[in-house]
């Protein structure tokens, strides 16, 4: 006869909600329980959906061999306790939108995803993958009142994959020996910072000629609309859901990993009130630095634009969400 247990601190294991239970949503949830990392709980505002998609990763359990529980919810009362919440809430892109055209169906999806999650969740970090992504997580901050080093963006760790593979694909080298950063906005005005990008330590300015760089880096700043008109019917979420989960992973297993993640700047690169994507090292404090690199001339103008693009927005999310309470 088994006894039964006894509740332990050591039996709580950590629990990551995401709020949204689409194809992102519904991937990462898969990659954090195969990855052995977390329980989940996927919340959506559509019955049944979670819990069915919930059931479905629950009866892979024993083929995928783990014992991660996932828990599909409407009720924010069950993403209670939850060390880490994902926002993917909102709607995606369809063909020819940029992702700034979904800043009025996405700002007060993101903003009520938000005050509900930190209601249950008071100690929890939070990833925003709603677009357009930094200006979601300006509105994350906002509505929080959360201190900058548990709210994050990410859109770094995607752009900067995109950019690895096709280095990876034109030079016919393992994906993982290429190593990239972009930084900047999660939009065309993201900063790719070739001069860093690497193949076991080589950079890519040995390997390839500036006419095939700046060909990747327009497939790389192009790369969520390219899948976009590939699909007509949503976007990509394999490659979001996996960035997200090494950030889940850095932050649960405390690794100190240094990612580009969008954070809210406080002055770093001569620029302040603005989310926008940086070096960061990821721990389980959250946000645990911000690296400042230094950067060219033309690097610094194009953080910059990148910044003040991102700000023109944050102020036209703030009218909207003005006009929609009033
Ligand atoms: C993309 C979406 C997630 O870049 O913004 O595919």
């Amino acid at each position: 006869m088994v006894s039964s247990p006894s509740s332990s601190i050591l039996c709580n294991s950590p629990r990551v909600t995401i709020v949204g239970a689409g194809r992102v949503g519904s991937t990462l949830a898969q990659r954090i329980t195969e990855k052995n990392l977390a329980d989940v709980v996927l919340l959506d505002i559509v019955a049944g959906m979670p819990q069915g998609l919930a059931l479905d990763l629950m009866e892979a359990r024993g083929i995928e061999l783990h014992n991660r529980q996932i828990i599909g919810t409407n009720n924010y009362a069950d993403t209670s306790g939850s060390s880490i919440v994902v926002i993917t809430a909102g709607f995606p892109r369809k063909p020819g939108m940029s992702r700034d055209d979904l800043l009025k169906t996405n700002a007060k999806i993101v903003v009520e995803a938000a005050k509900n999650a930190i209601a249950y969740s008071p100690n929890a970090i939070f990833i925003v993958v709603t677009n357009p992504l930094d200006v979601m997580t300006y509105l994350t901050w906002q509505a929080t009142g959360l201190p900058r080093d548990r709210i994050m963006g990410m859109a770094g760790v995607l752009d900067s994959a995109r950019f690895e593979a096709f280095i990876a694909l034109e030079l016919g080298v393992l994906p993982a020996d290429v190593k990239a950063m972009v930084l900047g906005s999660h939009g065309d005005l993201m900063v790719p910072l070739p001069r860093y990008a690497t193949v076991n330590g080589i950079p890519i300015t040995e390997l390839l000629d500036a006419e095939t760089i700046e060909r990747l880096l327009a497939r790389t700043r192009n790369g969520g609309a390219e899948i976009v008109e590939l699909m007509q019917t949503g976007g990509a979420f394999f490659a979001p859901a996996s960035a997200t989960s090494v950030m889940v992973e850095s932050i649960l297993l405390n690794q100190s990993r240094l990612l580009p993640v969008a954070t809210y700047l406080q002055g770093e690169y001569g620029l302040e009130n603005v989310v926008i994507g940086v070096p960061c090292r990821l721990g389980c404090g959250g946000i645990e630095s911000v690296l400042e690199l230094s950067l060219s001339d033309g690097e610094r103008a194009a953080l910059r634009a990148s910044a003040q693009s991102v700000r023109k927005n944050i102020d036209r999310a703030q009218e909207i969400l003005v006009a929609i309470q009033g």
